[in-house]
């Protein structure tokens, strides 16, 4: 995997110029027939190669898969991405995330999923994730945090995730607390977090993101077709699924690193910023029944404050919003 990996980093970094069977078989370290069957593998998996003789190969385009070799090429992280497990199908990247925190693996450990057949939702809803389209990852953190401050994270990864939206795919996108991703309105991403601790210790937690990148209108189950968008229809272009994983996780790990070394404050002002909710009448609905009320904010444990029309306060820990 590792010579895979290598030789995808060489021809990126080569940007499109021609490497020599010797240069990479040298550079490598392996047999000049070991390169051309590594690149013989690529090409079934979608890379596209142009080969000259006494030029080389040249990589001409790269598939639009989230395997390991492609996050990892160009990823500007620390540990976030730094052990990448990819599956074209899976029930669920939270529960292969679960088994692998389980097994001992460190903190950044990304499980990636082209299809999920057994997506999660949160409130045990169902997750829609149709191959080809989406980003349905789960990343493992294993912070030193008090319990009650986990839902910081999760609100921490929905500022990541908008900043990455509109930094770098030029879309207008909110957050809906507690942590639904909007367009016009329209969810377009949905966060889940679950959490493995004892009394008040946190063992691991694991933030799963579930990005509706590139699909269609009639892709999306008809009961969620008119309250669900994705970034082509905003865009009306189909957009590469690689870089954007490698933006959140940069963007993830940068804030995660303020959060740590500095509290929730800055984390709170930038969420404040993205959101959608803030200065809005809402209906609140929770299992216990619905009201309304004006959101005024959150506060230092993203708890939701809601002022009702008598003047008093409630704090919603969970709940569906209206706006
Ligand atoms: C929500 O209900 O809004 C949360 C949806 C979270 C979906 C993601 S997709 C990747 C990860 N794996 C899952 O099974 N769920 C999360």
């Amino acid at each position: 995997m590792k010579i895979r990996e290598n030789l995808l980093q060489m021809f990126k970094q080569a940007k499109g110029e021609f490497l020599s069977g010797e240069e990479i078989s040298r550079r490598l370290g392996v047999s000049r027939t070991a390169v051309w069957k590594h690149i013989e593998e690529l090409r079934e998996e979608g890379y596209v190669f142009e080969a000259v003789r006494r030029s080389g190969y040249r990589l001409m385009s790269t598939p639009d898969v989230m395997i390991a070799e492609e996050i990892k090429a160009g990823l500007n992280t620390r540990v976030f991405g730094s052990e990448v497990h990819y599956y074209p199908t899976i029930d669920s990247t939270q529960n292969k995330c679960q088994e692998l925190a389980k097994a001992g693996a460190p903190e950044g450990t990304l499980v990636v999923a082209d299809q999920q057949v057994g997506g999660k939702g949160r409130l045990g809803r169902v997750w829609h994730s149709p191959p080809g389209t989406n980003i349905s990852m789960s990343l493992l953190l294993r912070p030193t945090l008090e319990l009650q401050k986990c839902p910081q994270i999760t609100l921490l990864a929905a500022v990541a995730i908008v900043e990455t939206l509109r930094d770098f795919c030029a879309i207008d996108a909110q957050i809906k607390w507690p942590n639904d991703i909007l367009i016009d309105g329209k969810k377009v991403c949905g966060i889940l977090t679950e959490l493995n601790a004892e009394s008040d210790r946190i063992h691991y937690l694991i933030i799963g993101m579930g990005l509706n990148v590139n699909t269609t209108a009639e892709q999306f189950p008809e009961d969620v077709r008119e309250v669900a968008t994705s970034l082509y229809i905003a865009k009306g272009e189909p957009l590469r699924r690689v870089p954007i994983i490698q933006q959140i996780l940069y963007r993830l790990e940068k804030l995660y690193d303020v959060y740590l070394e500095d509290g929730f404050a800055p984390v709170k002002e930038r969420w404040e910023r993205c959101a959608i909710t803030i200065g809005k009448k809402v209906t609140i609905r929770t299992l216990q029944g619905s009201f309304t009320g004006y959101a005024e904010g959150i506060d230092d444990s993203g708890v939701l404050l809601v002022r009702r029309e008598d003047g008093s306060i409630t704090k919603v820990y969970s709940a569906d919003v209206e706006i």
